[in-house]
């Protein structure tokens, strides 16, 4: 017979054990004060107490930034315009943890609706061309200002800016310099917000591979394909954008990700015909009237695919800021494009070759790699 007295003594072990909490459970918000209790084991079924809002979810980047956050039981609050952009993005989390809200990037009152609860904001939102409704200063600096002051007025305790490598105010690209301006706009309302600049991404749903695979004829160079770029993963960025989550040292820092191999464009057109064994054909324009041609064309209406400043941007070369954080500081190993290229080109090969191996770049996967598929 056991004794009552030791089965009360059990009872309360454990259940003070239960209730014991160890410090990897809490995390704490320097600037706000805010204490985090995760509950549960981590993963999917957990929640780690972290509210995030993403803006621009809805494009390239976000599904890979919502997928990332969800994934460790943050609630992530998903502002969109049009509800169907933002569907997929449901089953990144679990139920009840990614919320969808509705949002106009001049509506205020929404905007500090989709950031109140939130102790953490991203803001992706950017377009790569104007429209009639939005130039890239409504956009990249009134947008982003007004996402900043919503979050400013809500007491947010982190922000993070996403602008673009090569951003600088004295740009000729009209793109960059609202990047730049976007920077300046946030930095004057949250001194401590996080900036970070990628260089062109790259995956499954980019403007980019997708692009040089559908060419096919036509694509052209700019400036001779002598363009020097650094592309990036899109996941490798989203890991960055989920390390700087957590990490309250990044607060004020500007981080660049880039790629850790230089190409010229022509080079990764290069790659693109081994992989998809297609001539994709090439149209050599001069500059000056690439950019008259994509001049008129931009003033068509529903054009997305060329503008001047696209021209303008696509013969820049890509500029690495000696004193901006990188990849490195977050631990990060970048992956090499041409490592996993065939994963995303392959789709362009012809049903008579598809199958074919591609041993330039499929033996040389490192071991260590980040893996892609998210
Ligand atoms: N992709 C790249 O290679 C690259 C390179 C450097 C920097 N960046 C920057 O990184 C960020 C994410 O890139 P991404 O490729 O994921 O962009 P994306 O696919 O073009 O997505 C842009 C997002 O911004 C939203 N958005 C655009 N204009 C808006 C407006 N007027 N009002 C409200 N929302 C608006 C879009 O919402 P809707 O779905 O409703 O349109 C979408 O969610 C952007 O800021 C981009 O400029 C991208």
């Amino acid at each position: 017979m056991i004794p009552s007295t030791a089965i009360k003594l059990v009872r309360h072990n454990v259940a003070n054990r239960m209730m014991t909490r160890s410090m990897h459970d809490l995390s704490m918000r320097q600037k706000t004060g805010q204490v985090m209790i995760k509950h549960g084991l981590g993963g999917r079924s957990t929640t780690n107490g972290h509210i995030a809002t993403v803006f621009g979810c809805t494009g390239f980047l976000g599904r890979y930034v919502v997928n990332r956050l969800a994934r460790q039981g943050t609630q992530v609050v998903v502002p969109y315009r049009d509800p169907d952009e933002a569907r997929h993005l449901k089953v990144t989390g679990d139920l009840g943890q990614i919320i969808p809200l509705e949002f106009d990037l001049r509506n205020k009152e929404q905007l500090r609706e989709c950031v109140r609860h939130s102790d953490i904001v991203y803001n992706l939102v950017g377009r790569d061309y104007e429209t009639k409704n939005f130039t890239f200063d409504a956009v990249h600096v009134d947008g982003a200002r007004q996402i900043a002051e919503a979050c400013a007025e809500n007491g947010v305790a982190r922000f993070v800016q996403m602008s673009a490598l090569n951003a600088s105010e004295d740009s000729t690209s009209r793109f960059l310099q609202s990047k730049a301006l976007g920077e300046r706009a946030v930095k004057e309302v949250i001194p401590d917000a996080t900036i970070v600049r990628p260089g062109i991404m790259w995956g499954h749903e980019d403007r980019f591979l997708n692009r040089i695979g559908t060419g096919d004829g036509w694509e052209f160079y700019t400036n001779e394909g002598n363009t020097k770029i650094r592309p990036v993963s899109a996941v490798d960025v989203a890991h960055g954008l989920e390390v700087i989550f957590t990490a309250e040292s990044s607060m004020g820092k500007t981080y660049e990700f880039y790629g850790p191999k230089e190409y010229k464009v022509k080079e990764i057109f290069d790659l693109a015909r081994d992989i998809t064994m297609k001539p994709l054909p090439i149209r050599h324009i001069p500059n000056s009237l690439l950019k008259y041609g994509a001049g008129l064309i931009e003033k068509l209406p529903y054009n997305q695919t060329i503008s001047a400043d696209l021209i303008e941007r696509r013969s820049m070369d890509d500029k690495i800021s000696a004193d901006a954080f990188t990849f490195e500081d977050l631990y990060i190993n970048p992956t090499e494009l041409e490592h996993v290229a065939i994963q995303f080109m392959r789709r362009f090969r012809s049903n008579a070759v598809f199958d074919l191996p591609y041993e330039k770049g499929e033996g040389k996967v490192q071991k260590g790699v980040y893996h892609l598929i998210d």
